[in-house]
Formats: structure tokens, sequence, C-alpha cells
């Protein structure tokens, strides 16, 4: 139950997105059902064990069968529900296509920055109904995360190329892009481009829970002359590789992150702060 956690919280959480359905390399204790103020989340919270002894939680954004599409993912029940368990560090993977040639399928990237074209369908605050506030969002991500992903991934994955520093575009979609819009988004700077880090990050903002989106690069999108255009063929297959890559990564990468917790004044909020956020907890 809640209870539980209030006493006992999960602090780090790894959302999973397409291609990255579970944590299956780790000790499985159990799964969380939580309901939020905002509905049901995705699927339940799985709750996995480090070799450390530390507790990680696992939520697979799109549902275990892919059957949320981007603009019907309950964003808000997602964010709080890991709020509620005391999540302070959430890892979101996304699988997103490469606007530059040197950011390869196969490729991670670590955003820096996002450019938001999703269409306002997507309910993307906490604040409304008298709660009126604004989150400051200039840098949408947690860069000493992106830091640990980058250090850890060259000692266990170091045939993996890591961009770092990059700026995402997020679409509404669920249909891809066309070419002309594929070619502004890179006049714009955008380096990938995926559907779902917003409202995520947004959320995971006004939640103060320190958020990085670690990007999966499946295919060129569309704007690449005489390369083939993106179909949900291409980004499955090579999301395989991306996820097994992943997987490696997380083993070093969470206990490291576990450290980051107990010596980050960021991350580390005391109880006070905590209590500040009942809502979170109805
Ligand atoms: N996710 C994976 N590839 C994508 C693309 N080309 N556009 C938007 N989202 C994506």
């Amino acid at each position: 139950t809640l209870d539980s956690f209030a006493s006992d919280p999960v602090r780090i959480a790894v959302i999973g997105g397409s291609g990255l359905y579970k944590l299956d390399a780790l000790e499985q204790l159990g799964t969380a059902d939580v309901q939020t103020p905002w509905g049901t989340p995705s699927n339940p919270i799985t709750i996995a064990r480090l070799p450390t002894g530390q507790r990680v939680a696992f939520l697979a954004r799109h549902g275990h069968t892919h059957s949320y599409n981007p603009s019907e993912v309950p964003f808000r029940a997602n964010i709080a529900a890991l709020k509620a368990i005391g999540v302070r560090i959430i890892l979101a993977f996304s699988a997103v296509g490469s606007l530059r040639e040197e950011i390869r399928p196969g490729d991670f990237v670590l955003p820096s920055q996002l450019i938001d074209r999703t269409k306002g369908i997507r309910p993307s605050t906490f604040f409304e109904n008298g709660a009126a506030s604004h989150a400051p969002f200039a840098d949408p991500f947690y860069a000493k995360a992106a830091d640990l992903v980058a250090r850890e991934a060259a000692i266990t994955v170091p045939n993996l190329k890591i961009h770092r520093d990059k700026t995402l575009i997020c679409m509404e979609g669920p249909a891809f892009s066309t070419r002309a819009e594929s070619n502004l988004y890179r006049a714009w700077g955008g380096d990938v481009i995926n559907m779902s880090v917003v409202p995520e990050a947004k959320l995971a903002r006004e939640a103060e829970i320190a958020y990085q989106m670690v990007c999966m690069s499946t295919d060129y999108d569309c704007w690449r002359v005489g390369g083939e255009d993106v179909t949900v063929q291409t980004v499955v297959e090579t999301m395989t590789g991306n996820s097994r890559n992943a997987k490696q990564l997380l083993l070093t990468l969470l206990p490291a992150l576990g450290e980051t917790i107990a010596t980050d004044a960021a991350v580390h909020v005391d109880e006070q702060e905590i209590k500040k956020q009942d809502r979170f907890f109805s």
C-alpha cells in the first residue's frame, strides 16, 4: 500500500518507451497498483531490487502491450503515481528519429533541450482548478543524470555511441512528420524527434522530480535525400539492439543514480518538502 511507501519510499524510477517494457535483469519485488487524482497509470508500477539493495520503480509508458499511442498516454497519472511512491529521479527512455547524419540508428542521445510541437491536446499540468503556478522549464533535463549515463555507458557498453547536449523535438503524431516538417525541425536546430517527452518532462518538473530522457535513435525520419523514410518496421528492428544496450547500461547506472540521490542536494529532499506535496498522495 501507499503507507509503506511513505515510510520506505522508492527514489529512482525508469520509464520505458517503445522496446523497453520491463527490467527483467533485476530481482522483481512486486507491483504497486497506484491510483491517483489524475486517474490510473499506463500500467501497475513494478518494483525491482538492485544488487545494492536499493529499489527501483519501472513503468512502461505505452503499457506492456503498447496499447496507448503517445497522444493517449495518461502522463499525469504516471507522474503522480511515481511521486506518490516517493520517486525523486526519473530516467525516461524513448525511441527517437534522427535529424542529423552523425546520429545513426542505434546511437543513444542525451538531450539537454526540447522544442514542444505537440498540439495542446494532452493534459499537461497539475496546476489547475485554483492551483495556478508556473514552473521554471528553461533547462528541462537533469544534467547530472546525463553525466552519469555518459560515464557508465563508456564503461558498460563501450561500443555504444552517445551524443550529448542535443535538442529534442516533440511532435504530436501518431503519424510521422512530412518531409517539409522534418527539414523545418533541422533548420530550427532539432537533433532528434519523438512523440513522448511532452508533457512527461513538464509534469516531472511540476512534481519536483529530476528528469532525464535517454533517447535511442531508431531511424533517420524522412529528411535524408536518397534515404529510406521512417516506418514502424524500421523503428521496431532497431529497437531490439537498443533495448539490449539500455538494459546493460542500467545495471551499473542505477546504483550510480542511487549514490547521487544520497549526495546531490537537488534531488535529496527532506520529509518536510515531501509533505508540502501532499496532494500527490490522495
Ligand atoms: N520515434 C521514433 N522515430 C520517430 C520519428 N521519426 N518521428 C517521431 N517519433 C519517432
